[in-house]
């Protein structure tokens, strides 16, 4: 048997039936307008992904619960010099390590990020 020839008509090129025209510029359609709607949403705020990494300690958008401290709505400035020491000084407790997984301009945008949130009094589980 020949192998397959280059120029044999491939099912691709088959005469397409004007309702399955239809139903591709149709699904053209949609598809563009979803990606015209995803293309004009807002971006996150900058330091909300890498933030968004804290919460799983300090409670859901730095809102403490159960003793944690919230990290919520404080100053950006006294917050990075904080994360910067603790990634800078010799590794003791769990915030060294977790600070230094971040350069400084990512510790920077994280604490800008939590500035930009309310402040919340921290809460208490209800059991
Ligand atoms: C695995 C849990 C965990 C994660 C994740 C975590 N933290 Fe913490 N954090 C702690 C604990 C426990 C303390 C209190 C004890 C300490 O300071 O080591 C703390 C304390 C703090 C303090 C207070 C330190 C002080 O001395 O005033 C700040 C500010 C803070 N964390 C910010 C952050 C930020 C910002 C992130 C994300 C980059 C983060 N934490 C991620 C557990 C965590």
């Amino acid at each position: 048997m020949n192998p397959p020839s280059r120029f044999s008509p491939s099912p691709a090129a088959a005469p397409i039936s004007h309702a399955r025209r239809r139903s591709l510029v149709r699904e053209f359609a949609i598809a563009a307008a979803v990606l015209a709607s995803l293309s004009t949403q807002a971006a996150p705020p900058p330091g909300q992904l890498l933030a968004s990494q804290c919460f799983q300690c300090h409670g859901t958008n730095g809102r403490a619960v159960g003793g944690f401290e919230s990290i919520n709505g404080k100053s950006a400035d006294d917050m990075y010099k904080k994360l910067l020491e603790m990634s800078t000084r010799r590794p003791e407790g769990i915030m060294d390590v977790q600070a230094r997984a971040y350069t400084p301009i990512q510790l920077k945008l994280i604490a800008t990020y939590l500035a930009s949130l309310p402040a919340q009094a921290a809460t208490s589980v209800q059991r």
